[in-house]
């Protein structure tokens, strides 16, 4: 299927964030664009704005001057939406309300061609109950950008129940012809981004809600260790509190109070103290003026072992072993615990440092971990993205642990060039259980149809930079031991939002993957 032909116009309809940064996109991409804004001269400053940034781009050399004043021409702010009558695509920007969207699009119904193409960028409403009212429903389609649209490559192709397939397949071919990276969805509460990522900021809530550590180090777990951009603390500052729990909030309305989705009282409370992050000054950080950023808590220093054992196959962190012949250490092989796959519960080996039993985490905590194998002195690490690569471990020890545990666990891993970051015993760690959870979201939002697997892993790494895909991450730790981490939340927590989906056990049990 084909998209639209570079000769075709396309309409933005309300000039804010969103729509200018539509408009330059698509002008970028040759296309002749009409704005439309409801408050008098908010296009006409749109194209201000976009003059702005591509000048920036010019002093950069990034663009050509002449590419800038060619792009400019192209775009045209119009005093009325009877001026849109020429376009094949509308693309919607304007305000989040349900009603106001509807009346938006039944008015451009008279006043476009049958053919034209009707978009909607909402990120929340349902896009068929936008469409309902219309007299063809079927030429209409959400087309979710994300922000800023210039530079973010996701692109959600939505459609609801009656988007003719064909429609669907038109914008996909567009916006790839944009340089966009498109994925198509179904219309369902938080699309793909919005719903596969909210585990990501739900499960560091709860993290700190149960003193795990500190949002300061809790974010260099995820980053360094986990491999992530930014850390869940940092990265809800960046967005705004009451934008991140707003979306929460929906969706977990949505799908009927689903406690997979329920919000977290700390940031409640942070919306409620007018601590909405950065744009305020104060969010989980304090960003006022000669204030420094606080810093993550790293265990103290400690004497480097000579020799480590290894008992049987470490699973997803096997590559561990390497790393310590590397740095010196001599490993010494004992026999242990299934060398091969499957991975899951008492199936991963185990290190042991001077006494120490140091093991991956498979979801329990370190102090289940030490009862269930009836060894004292536990101390479980967190899954790490890459362990040779890693600049940092998270640690957590069994409640009966030796003193000095901590410290000959924190040795070996510092030997190895690494900091550590000391957590309660959080179970499943905080990567690993992120992780798992990420996972297990977009493994349901497969097993119902919204998306594609090879779909939900693109909109994880274009829309929010996650260094793999969450289906594709599950694969390179083992879907058992991600069951397994699952199944054993379940257990602890005894809560519903734990719950494993049906196509990650089917996986499983049927030895088939998502990905070939
Ligand atoms: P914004 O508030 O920056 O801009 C909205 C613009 O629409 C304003 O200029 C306003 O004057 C205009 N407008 C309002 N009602 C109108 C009407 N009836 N006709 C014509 N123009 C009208 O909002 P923003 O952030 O650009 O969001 C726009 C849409 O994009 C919303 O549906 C939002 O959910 C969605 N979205 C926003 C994202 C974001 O990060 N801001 C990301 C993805 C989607």
């Amino acid at each position: 299927m084909a998209g639209l032909d570079r000769s075709a116009t396309v309409a933005v309809v309300g000039c804010g964030a969103m729509g200018a940064g539509i408009a330059q996109v698509a002008a970028s991409a040759g296309h002749t664009v009409l704005l439309f804004d409801a408050r008098e001269g908010a296009a006409a400053k749109a194209v201000d704005g976009i003059a702005d940034a591509l000048a920036k781009l010019v002093a950069k050399d990034k663009m050509r001057e002449e590419d800038r004043v060619a792009l400019l021409g192209r775009l045209e702010p119009v005093g009325g939406l009877a001026a849109l009558a020429p376009s094949a695509l509308v693309v919607e920007a304007i305000v989040e309300d349900l009603e106001v969207k509807r009346g938006l699009f039944r008015d451009l119904e008279g006043i476009v061609g049958e053919d034209a193409i009707l978009a909607t960028n909402t990120s929340s409403l349902p896009v068929t109950a936008i469409a309902a009212p219309l007299k063809r429903p079927e030429r209409f389609a959400g087309l979710h950008f994300f922000n800023p649209a210039p530079l973010m490559a996701l692109v959600e192709i939505i459609s609801g129940l009656a988007t003719d397939r064909a429609v669907a397949e038109t914008l996909f071919a567009t916006a790839k012809t944009w340089g966009k990276s498109p994925v198509h969805a179904r219309s369902t509460p938080g699309f793909i981004v919005n719903r596969v990522a909210r585990p990501f900021y739900a499960e560091g809530l709860r993290a700190l809600q149960e003193q795990a550590g500190d949002p300061a180090t809790l974010d260099a777990v995820m980053r360094e260790c986990g491999g992530f951009r930014m850390g869940p603390f940092e990265l809800m500052d960046l967005i705004g509190h009451d934008v991140n729990f707003a979306v929460t909030r929906s969706v977990h309305a949505a799908y009927f109070g689903d406690p997979r989705f329920q919000p977290s009282l700390i940031q409640q409370e942070l919306v409620e103290a007018g601590r909405l992050g950065r744009k305020t000054g104060r969010g989980f950080y304090d960003y006022g003026a000669g204030v420094e950023k606080a810093l993550a808590k790293d265990a103290p220093d400690a004497p480097r072992p000579s020799v480590v054992s290894v008992e049987g196959h470490l699973g997803p962190a096997h590559g561990l072993v390497e790393v310590i012949r590397e740095a010196g250490i001599t490993v010494e092989k004992l026999p242990g615990p299934l060398p091969t796959r499957p991975f899951g519960r008492n199936r991963i080996g185990r290190l042991v440092v001077d006494g120490v039993t140091l093991t991956l985490t498979d979801g329990r905590s370190a102090t289940q971990h030490a009862a269930e194998i009836g060894r004292g002195d536990v101390v479980l690490f967190d899954l790490a993205r890459d362990y040779a690569g890693a600049t940092r471990i998270a640690i957590a020890a069994a409640d009966g642990a030796a003193r000095g545990s901590i410290a000959k666990a924190a040795g070996l891993f510092q030997a190895l060039g690494k900091r550590v970051s000391v957590l309660d015993d959080l179970p499943g760690l905080l990567v690993m259980r992120t992780v798992a959870m990420l996972a297990n979201e977009a493994a349901d939002a497969v097993l119902q149809g919204v998306a594609s697997a090879a779909d939900v892993d693109t909109a994880m790494t274009k829309g929010v930079n996650y260094p793999l895909g969450p289906l594709a991450w599950a694969e390179t730790i083992g879907l058992d031991l991600v069951v397994d981490v699952l199944d054993a939340l379940n257990r602890t927590y005894g809560e519903d939002r734990y719950r494993a989906s049906a196509l990650l056990r089917r996986k499983v049990w049927g030895g088939t993957f998502f990905h070939d």
